[in-house]
């Protein structure tokens, strides 16, 4: 594995490697874990040249979010990140991706307002943008994400779709811990007390998931089992069609810490 910092330095080593066949490209914000190495070693099975991007991108982050408080680990990424398949690293400065007099933005609307986009202003444009970007520079065949960030991905295949892009967006399943938590760099922030708590998030989505089978509200059954965790503040609690699918969203606040989860209640696998 390489590792390149800019633009002109990863496009020429890609420019050798595409030869080779189908480019994947996986964009992280590093802090690698078995959620990242799934969507990793999807991109190993199937294609012939591997990029991962990590890149903590303050577009994406609110004024009041603490880019600062993103947990960084270099070394140990391209540790994992060569073991996992990964044939070229891109990790660019934030002037390399942001340079002086940058001002061109992708929004995507209606996709980009609720859920995620309402908690957070300017959120998906801040993704949207970098993605774009991180598009334009690896140009590559399939792009990966986590369907734990679904509203994130239904945005980018919109943008895709919008403008034309020629690559395939390919999102897949969430990886979760054994007791049911969804894999996420944030989980590191919590204490034990919160770690446990925060089983409460699944739990009120699986609970969802069988209201809805019983032809009960999702939402509602949700939000009570979250109501029974004092830890865990519910911030949304939500069914809303993304992509086709139909899901039971949620985001809760436990101390200072903000973590996602969904699950698909109508098509296609979880
Ligand atoms: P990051 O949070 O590092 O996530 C990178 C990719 O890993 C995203 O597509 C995310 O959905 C996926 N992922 C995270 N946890 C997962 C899990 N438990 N199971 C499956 N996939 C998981 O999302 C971002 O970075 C950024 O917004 C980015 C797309 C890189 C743009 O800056």
């Amino acid at each position: 594995m390489t590792t390149h910092r800019t633009v002109a330095e990863l496009r020429t080593a890609l420019a050798a490697a595409r030869a080779k066949g189908r480019v994947g490209l996986v964009p992280t914000m590093g802090a690698l874990h078995a959620g990242h190495e799934a969507l990793i070693r999807r991109a190993r099975e199937e294609c012939d040249v591997v990029v991962a991007s990590i890149f903590v991108n303050p577009a994406q982050f609110g004024a009041r979010e603490d880019i600062d408080r993103y947990p960084r680990d270099e070394a140990g990424d391209a540790r994992l990140a060569a073991e996992w398949g990964v044939d070229l690293l891109f990790a660019p400065y934030a002037a390399e991706m942001y340079p002086d007099g940058f001002q061109t933005w992708v929004d995507v609307e209606v996709l980009a307002e609720g859920l995620e986009g309402a908690e957070r202003p300017g959120h998906f444009r801040g993704v949207a943008t970098v993605c774009l970007k991180l598009f334009n520079v690896v140009r590559p065949d399939v792009a990966y994400f986590g369907r734990k960030d679904a509203q994130q991905a239904a945005v980018v295949e919109r943008m895709a779709r919008d403008l034309d892009l020629e690559l395939e967006i390919r999102v897949i399943p969430t990886v979760r811990d054994a007791d049911g938590l969804a894999i996420s760099s944030r989980n590191a922030y919590l204490s034990p007390a919160q770690r446990a708590a925060a089983r409460a998030l699944p739990r009120a989505l699986e609970a969802g998931a069988d209201a809805y089978r019983r032809e009960e509200d999702p939402a509602a059954a949700a939000r009570a089992v979250l109501g029974e965790e004092p830890l865990v503040d519910p911030e949304y609690v939500e069914v809303a069609r993304l992509d086709g699918r139909l899901y039971l969203l949620a985001a809760v606040r436990i101390g200072t810490t903000r973590l996602i989860d969904n699950v698909v209640l109508e098509g296609g696998e979880p």
